[in-house]
């Protein structure tokens, strides 16, 4: 199982910004991606919805033999996670809102999270402030419009820039100094997220530390590939190929051939 690949997948094009850190982190291994931007944003569907999508994408990725799965959404993570790991025995490593680092880390005792009103609205993340936000105030702040534009590529202009002041403004007038990216989408408009937000407010994106969980895991199970050259990436979507395609190749920074997901995964 050393050699197989492993299988990475957002609701569309955001969780590339977690591919990146497994590609650094892991330089040796295959990885695979899948972009669901034919059902993509997940952000307001309900849960089951959310649910289905995850298990007929992590089928896929079985039947392309991975050898380990990263679920690289929040939304999925809060909605579907103890159904993925109760259902499948491989590893799953998921992403989740950096609020206990943001706990940690704020001076001012305010932290904002800017995220989708799916993982804001979910039992899982009540749970995570719960636990790690004890004596800090934890802003939600539902962005919607955001994952949207990241999926058009959109990631400066006018547009865009009035969408994250309308966002990241209240969080700042209420005292935040640490912003927590909760959607993986947005460490794709983390410049314009930083000059609205100012120096003085550390903004968190936990893609580095997913990396790093990946890589525990797969070395406490004797999985980490031991190739020393030649490791791929190879990507699907649900969506049309030729939207997505020069998406991709904008945040991914190189014009990768994407594939369509068989329609046995697609269907509802
Ligand atoms: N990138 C996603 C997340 O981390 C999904 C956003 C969406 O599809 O609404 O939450």
């Amino acid at each position: 199982m050393q050699g197989a690949p492993i299988g990475v997948f957002d609701s569309g094009v955001g969780g590339l910004s977690v591919l990146r850190e497994i590609r650094h982190a892991l330089p040796e291994e295959d990885l695979l991606y899948v972009a669901d931007s034919g059902h993509a944003p997940y952000g307001n569907r309900p849960g089951k919805f959310i649910t289905d999508r995850a298990e007929a994408i992590v089928e896929f990725f079985l039947n392309e033999g991975v050898k380990a799965v990263v679920v690289a959404c929040n939304t999925v993570t809060t909605v579907a996670i103890l159904t993925l790991r109760s259902r499948f025995t491989i590893p799953i490593v998921a992403i989740e809102p950096a609020v206990k680092p943001a706990a940690q880390l704020t001076r001012s005792g305010v932290i904002g999270v800017l995220a989708t009103s799916q993982t804001l609205a979910s039992e899982s993340f009540s749970r995570l402030a719960e636990k790690y936000g004890m004596g800090v105030q934890i802003l939600e702040q539902p962005c919607p419009g955001l994952v949207e534009l990241v999926e058009k590529a959109e990631l400066n202009g006018p547009r865009t820039e009035a969408l994250i002041v309308r966002y990241v403004s209240p969080l700042l007038e209420q005292g935040a100094d640490t912003i927590v990216l909760g959607c993986t989408h947005f460490p794709f408009l983390i410049s314009t997220i930083r000059a609205v937000a100012g120096p003085n407010v550390a903004v968190l994106d936990p893609a580095v530390a997913v990396a790093r969980e990946l890589h525990r895991r797969l070395k406490a199970s004797e999985l980490l590939a031991s190739k020393a050259n030649g490791s791929t990436e190879q990507f699907w979507t649900s969506g049309s190929l030729i939207r997505v395609q020069p998406v991709i190749a904008k945040l991914w920074g190189e014009n990768v051939p994407i594939r369509s997901l068989p329609s046995a995964f697609c269907a509802l």
